[in-house]
C-alpha cells in the first residue's frame, strides 16, 4: 500500500523520455573512459548569435526584469504577425509563449475536452501524443510509412477518424523524418479537416530548416484559417532553445483560451527574452545568420550522403531529409529492434542515437541521427554506424 494520497493517473499513460536511457548509458561509458559521440540532440550546435544575447542584456539592464504583458509585447506580436504566411491580427490572434512546447500545450488546452480524440502521425515527436494524454484526450495514431515519404495517406487519416476526433497534428519539416509535404498534400489535408470540422495544429518549429523548396505553412490557405492553429518558436531558427520563447497564431477564440491557460501556468514570458526575440525576428543581419546556420546543416546533410555513397551495399537505408536536422536511418534489414540497435551501437561503436520507437511503433528498426553536431562528429559517427552495420552483416 502506498504511503501517500493518490496521484494523477494520466501519468501512467506516458513513459519517461526514451532518450534518457541512452543518455544515462552514454554518461556511464564516458565515466569509464570510453570515447562516445552523441548524435542524439535536437538542439542546434551553433551558439545564439551574439547580437541577440546583447539585445537581451540591454533589456535586462534597462529594467525589464519584472512581469511583462501576458500576451506578449505588442511590438513582438507585430513582428511575429509580419512573418506569417497570411494576415493575422497581432492584437487578438497571436500569443507569445514559453517555447514551441508551451504553444502546443496552450493550443491543446484551448480546444480539448476530456475524451476528445486527436490524430497524430506515427512516427512523430513524442510530446505531440504525450501532451494529449496528459490533458485526458485520446491519441489516434495515423501511420506515416517510409514508402509514402513519411506522409500519412489521405485514406489513412480518413480511416482513423472517429466521432470523438476533434483535431489532427502535423509537423513539417518533421521530427524525426525530415518530411516536407507538397502544397497539394497540405491543401487536401486541410480540406479533409474542414469537411469533418477538425482543428489542424501545425507545428512549424523547423520552418527555417529546409534543403530544397521553402516549406508551405498551413497558414498559406486563407480559406482554411478558421480551423488552423500555428505552433512555432525561435528555438531552432535562431539557435535559441534555452531562451524558451515561441508563439501561437490562431483564431481569436483559441487565443482567448490560450491566454488564460498561459496566465495560469507561466504568467508571462520574461520581458527581456521577449525583447531579444523581437530583435531576432526584425534585425536583417539575424535573418542572414539564420540562413547561414541552415547552410551549415545542408553541408552536413551533403556530407552524410557523400559518405553513404562510399558504402554501396550497406544494410543501412538512407533517405536524405527534406528539412529539420535529423536523418531517420532505416536499419530494418538487420532484423533487430530499434532499442537493440541503439544499445549495440553505443556499446560496440560508441555512438549515441535515439531509437525510432521513441517516435511511435512505426519507428521500429529505425534510429534518429542528428546533424546538429560538429562536421567531425557527424562524419566519424556516421562512418561508425555504416562500419558497424557492415560488420553485423558479415558476422551474421
Ligand atoms: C517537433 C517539435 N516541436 C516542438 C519542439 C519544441 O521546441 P521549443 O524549444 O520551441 O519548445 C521540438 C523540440 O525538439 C520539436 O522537435
Amino acid at each position: 500500500m502506498s504511503n501517500h494520497p493518490p496521484l494523477n493517473q494520466q501519468f501512467t499513460y506516458i513513459g519517461q523520455s526514451p532518450t534518457i536511457a541512452v543518455s544515462d548509458r552514454m554518461l556511464a561509458l564516458k565515466a569509464a573512459g570510453r570515447t562516445v559521440i552523441s548524435l542524439t540532440a535536437g538542439d542546434p550546435d551553433f551558439s545564439t548569435p551574439n547580437e541577440i544575447i546583447a539585445a537581451g542584456m540591454r533589456a535586462m539592464q534597462s529594467g525589464l526584469t519584472h512581469y511583462g504583458p501576458s500576451r506578449g509585447f505588442p511590438h513582438l506580436r507585430k513582428a511575429i504577425a509580419a512573418k506569417l504566411a497570411a494576415p493575422y491580427d497581432p492584437e487578438s490572434e497571436i500569443l507569445v509563449t514559453h517555447g514551441g512546447v508551451h504553444a502546443y500545450y496552450t493550443a491543446l488546452q484551448s480546444i480539448l475536452n476530456p475524451g476528445d480524440a486527436v490524430m497524430i502521425p506515427d512516427p512523430s515527436w513524442g510530446t505531440h501524443a504525450n501532451m494529449v494524454r496528459l490533458l485526458r484526450g485520446n491519441v489516434i495514431s495515423v501511420p506515416a510509412l517510409p514508402e509514402d515519404g513519411f506522409l500519412p495517406k489521405l485514406q489513412a487519416w480518413n480511416s482513423a477518424l472517429t466521432p470523438q476526433t476533434r483535431a489532427l497534428v502535423i509537423n513539417y519539416p518533421a521530427n524525426p523524418t525530415g518530411a516536407v509535404p507538397p502544397r497539394d498534400y497540405l491543401k487536401a489535408l486541410l480540406e479533409f479537416a474542414a469537411q469533418h470540422d477538425l482543428w489542424v495544429i501545425s507545428d512549424e518549429v523547423y520552418e527555417n530548416l529546409y534543403f530544397a523548396e521553402k516549406p508551405v505553412s498551413a497558414a498559406s490557405f486563407p480559406e482554411h484559417r478558421s480551423h488552423v492553429i500555428l505552433v512555432n518558436s525561435l528555438s531552432k531558427t535562431y539557435a535559441m532553445t534555452g531562451w524558451r520563447i515561441g508563439y501561437l497564431a490562431a483564431p481569436e477564440a483559441v487565443i482567448e483560451n490560450a491566454l488564460k491557460a498561459s496566465q495560469n501556468s507561466i504568467t508571462c514570458v520574461a520581458p527581456f527574452i521577449q525583447e531579444a526575440a523581437a530583435f531576432a525576428l526584425t534585425d536583417e543581419a539575424m535573418q542572414v545568420q539564420a540562413a547561414e546556420m541552415r547552410a551549415g546543416y545542408a553541408r552536413r546533410r551533403d556530407l552524410v550522403m557523400r559518405i553513404y555513397s562510399e558504402y554501396p551495399d550497406s544494410a543501412v537505408a538512407v533517405a536524405p531529409p527534406q528539412g529539420a536536422f535529423y536523418f531517420f536511418l532505416d536499419l530494418r534489414a538487420l532484423k533487430l529492434t530499434a532499442d537493440e540497435i541503439c544499445e549495440q551501437l553505443l556499446d560496440q561503436a560508441g555512438i549515441g542515437l535515439v531509437p525510432g520507437t521513441a517516435f511511435g511503433p512505426c519507428g521500429q528498426g529505425f534510429v534518429r541521427m542528428t546533424i546538429a553536431a560538429s562536421d567531425e562528429d557527424v562524419e566519424k559517427g556516421f562512418r561508425a554506424i555504416l562500419d558497424w552495420a557492415k560488420m553485423k552483416v558479415e558476422g551474421a
